[in-house]
């Protein structure tokens, strides 16, 4: 039944990709009734990519990549490879998906942690989109497809006319007909990665040919999920993933999919734990008396629209220093208010809720910008 090795048996066809012939198959010798699925070379002028699919994914032994159970040669002397097979077919397959903050993150996270085991061993992807994630009978995602990867060791060297990944998830610098000499593969695999965390909230794919997911605010998930206001750090990692430039990924702290995988882990934990996005523009009801909303102490509001109208003046970042004449009058105003030790120690924002007088109070330091997004 076509050509096929001997110990296999074809049972059904599955979608065809760029690579490979994909199929279903089961042991001839009836030693189990297990399915798994058989890959064989499609191009053979693919065969260099098609060994090193077989030598990264042997490499790798993660419960989020996809293993190699066995490869060898057809009759025809093609190269084929077999998987387990994932019942829950690829992500992609499964259509949008709709799911709720928690949900989706914790789908996130091991995607992020096949990948990350994957850079810790030098192995990098490269064509990472839903189609290349599959999902197993229990649910969990698996990284499969490393079939345009690279691996750090080998001789081979990157080359202009070589196989790339879907236009729409590839990193900047891998698109081009050149790739420049010396481009990191980390931040590359992190930018696709940014893209599938947009389309697992979404079912979107987020073009992003011409400008970073930062310069459009319509694109902005915590604009659009406004009734989840923790999506702003769902934003965030999206806001520092999917940027043109890739030194602009490493800048914000995602170097590689170990750092990506860690920022997820840490954004889980906090809204498990009822971490919230302290948004000013927003009314805010009292966590206290759940009757009254917050609103900034009048003294410090203020000095912060001062501030903030001061700062907007001079377009300047020099006035952010504690000891100025900016903040000295707010850190003495905080001191009186709570208290706190004043020389050297940030000015708090303080909110009092205008029922029950609950106050809450928040690191100065901690605003990433003047646009009164406040993240403690
Ligand atoms: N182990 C697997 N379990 C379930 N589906 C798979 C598996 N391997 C491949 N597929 C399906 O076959 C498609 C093509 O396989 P893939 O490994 O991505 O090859 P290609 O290099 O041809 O894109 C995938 O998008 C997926 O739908
Ligand atoms: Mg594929």
């Amino acid at each position: 039944m076509g050509d096929f090795p001997q110990k296999w048996t074809r049972v059904r066809d599955l979608v065809e990709g760029g690579q490979g012939h994909t199929y279903v198959v089961m042991r001839s010798d009836g030693s189990e009734r297990t399915e798994y699925v058989l890959k064989r070379l499609k191009n053979s002028k693919r065969e260099e990519y098609f060994q090193r699919e077989i030598q990264a994914c042997e490499k790798l032994n993660h419960p989020n990549v996809l293993k190699i159970i066995e490869h060898g040669k057809t009759p025809s002397n093609k190269p084929y490879l077999v998987t387990p097979y994932c019942k829950g077919g690829s992500l992609e397959t499964r259509g949008p998906l709709d799911l709720p903050l928690l949900v989706g993150l914790r789908m996130f996270l091991p995607i992020c942690a096949g990948v990350a085991d994957a850079h810790q061993s030098k192995v990098f992807h490269l064509d990472i989109k839903p189609a290349n994630i599959f999902v197993s009978e229990d649910g969990v995602p698996v990284v499969g497809d490393f079939g345009i990867c690279f691996i750090e060791d080998t001789e081979y060297v990157m080359s202009s006319d070589g196989p790339r990944g879907s236009m729409y998830y590839c990193a900047h610098e891998l698109r081009g007909p050149k790739i420049r000499p010396g481009t990191l593969l980390a931040p590359a695999d992190v930018y696709s990665l940014g893209k599938v965390l947009y389309w697992l909230f979404t079912g979107d794919v987020y073009d992003g040919s011409q400008e970073d997911y930062s310069d459009l605010v319509e694109r902005n998930l915590a604009e659009r999920f406004s009734s989840a206001p923790e999506f702003a750090f769902v934003d965030e990692l999206i806001k520092g993933t999917v940027q043109r430039d890739p030194q602009q990924r490493i800048r914000n702290g995602f170097s590689n999919a170990v750092d990506l995988r860690d920022r997820v882990q840490a954004v889980i934990k906090r809204i498990e734990a009822g971490g919230r996005v302290l948004d000013l523009s927003k009314p805010m009801l009292c966590i206290f008396c759940a009757r009254g909303y917050y609103l900034p102490y009048p003294r410090i509001l203020g000095m912060w629209t001062d501030l903030k109208d001061r700062l907007a003046d001079k377009g300047q970042h020099d006035e952010w220093n504690f000891n100025s004449q900016t903040f000295v009058p707010m850190r003495v105003a905080g001191t009186n208010f709570d208290g706190s030790s004043g020389i050297g120690s940030p000015v708090p924002l303080v909110l009092v809720c205008q029922y029950c007088g609950n106050v809450q109070s928040f690191r100065f330091d901690l605003t990433p910008d003047a646009a009164g997004l406040w993240k403690p």
